[in-house]
């Protein structure tokens, strides 16, 4: 466990605006990462190995894309005893995002709505900020996985060049690359999820990932992350495309624009998209069908929902291999980080 108990730091963080308790706790971690402060937060790595695209992961819990969406905090996450850490999603060019506020809590089902639009600092930034890890320089097990998306203001039907801008930036500094296409906060975004649009952009992200192997001499595994708003006609398509174009991994799942499980609640009508705890069936679900589509050897990385080491497990039996946190972190503190990583390999 971690110096400080969550249940004392959750009541001052949650007493305010959520955004301001993000940025408030980033700024923390940033400052405080690599120096004695960080005590505060660290854990040791729970041992549960595994192999998985050509990569060796030192445990099967990850953090999420979007909560260092700037690369600032890899060093702070890394001491929290994630196997690995996803930050971004990176856009070609720095963006604010949506008008604020864009980010609510529903404490009464540990969930979370938000429409932040990938504000963030541009490709430069975040990739100075990756160069600067002490983690990744002084060779931490910890993987680290670079998430890409498209600016806003560039037209959907030209999204492919920035995920190849994307891509050439982040290739030389990632474990892994993860092709964000299922935010619901960048306008026609998952429209990026249909049979012709994927087809056409993951056949040009396998083409210069081809060349970026050979100009830097290293074979980089590219993961698909894609929504829990899918049937099982449109999980299917996108299985036999990922494998048609030789992606490495799928990511499932982003947000859900669905608002069944929060119906009535303070900020559910609020647009975006909804994570924690209301996620974990559907995001399973989609997980089963991947799994039932892509055959026992695909990579597949669970995420939506957990809260608990049993939610974690859930996540393994429905078809995931490795498994990643966001939510959970807010509600449950970085407690859960081992809690689930344990449960995964006490797993029978
Ligand atoms: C505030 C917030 C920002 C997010 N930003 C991103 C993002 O930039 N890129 C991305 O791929 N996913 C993003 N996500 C989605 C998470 O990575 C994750 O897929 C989703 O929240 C479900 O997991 P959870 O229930 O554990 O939070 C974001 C989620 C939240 C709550």
């Amino acid at each position: 466990m971690s110096l400080i108990p969550y249940a004392l730091t959750r009541p001052f963080l949650f007493g305010m605006d959520p955004e301001a308790a993000h940025d408030f706790t980033m700024n923390l971690m940033a400052k405080g990462q690599n120096t004695l402060v960080q005590q505060a937060w660290a854990q040791p790595l729970v041992k549960d190995p595994i192999e998985l695209a050509g990569l060796k992961f030192p445990n099967r819990v990850g953090m999420a894309a979007g909560l260092d969406k700037n690369a600032r905090c890899i060093d702070a996450l890394a001491a929290m005893g994630f196997g690995f850490v996803e930050v971004g999603t990176v856009t070609p060019r720095p963006q604010p995002g949506n008008p604020k506020p864009r980010m609510f809590r529903i404490p009464e089902r540990n969930a979370l709505i938000n429409r932040l639009g990938f504000n963030n600092e541009g490709l430069d930034a975040f990739l100075s900020n990756v160069k600067r890890s002490r983690a990744r320089a002084q060779g931490a097990p910890m993987l680290l996985g670079l998430n890409i998306g498209k600016n806003a203001t560039t037209p959907i039907e030209d999204a492919t060049s920035d995920y190849l801008k994307a891509l050439d930036g982040v290739y030389p500094h990632a474990d892994y690359v993860t092709v964000n296409i299922s935010s619901p906060n960048t306008k026609n975004l998952r429209a990026l999820q249909s049979d012709e649009a994927l087809d056409a952009l993951l056949g040009a992200i396998a083409q210069r990932r081809e060349q970026l192997a050979t100009q830097h001499g290293r074979r980089v595994p590219v993961f698909v992350k894609i929504a829990p708003d899918l049937d099982e006609e449109q999980v299917g398509v996108i299985a036999a495309t990922l494998q048609r174009h030789g992606m490495d991994g799928v990511i499932a799942t982003n947000t859900t624009i669905s608002r069944e499980a929060v119906k009535g609640l303070q900020h559910a009508e609020e647009t975006g998209g909804l994570s924690g705890a209301p996620v974990l069936e559907a995001s399973n679900q989609v997980i089963r069908q991947l799994r039932a589509a892509l055959g026992s050897r695909f990579p597949i990385i669970g995420v939506g929902g957990i809260l608990s080491g049993a939610d974690a497990v859930s996540k393994i039996r429905a078809g995931a291999d490795v498994v990643q946190i966001y939510s959970g972190l807010i509600y449950r503190g970085s407690a859960l980080v081992p809690e689930a990583a344990r449960a995964i390999a006490q797993m029978r």
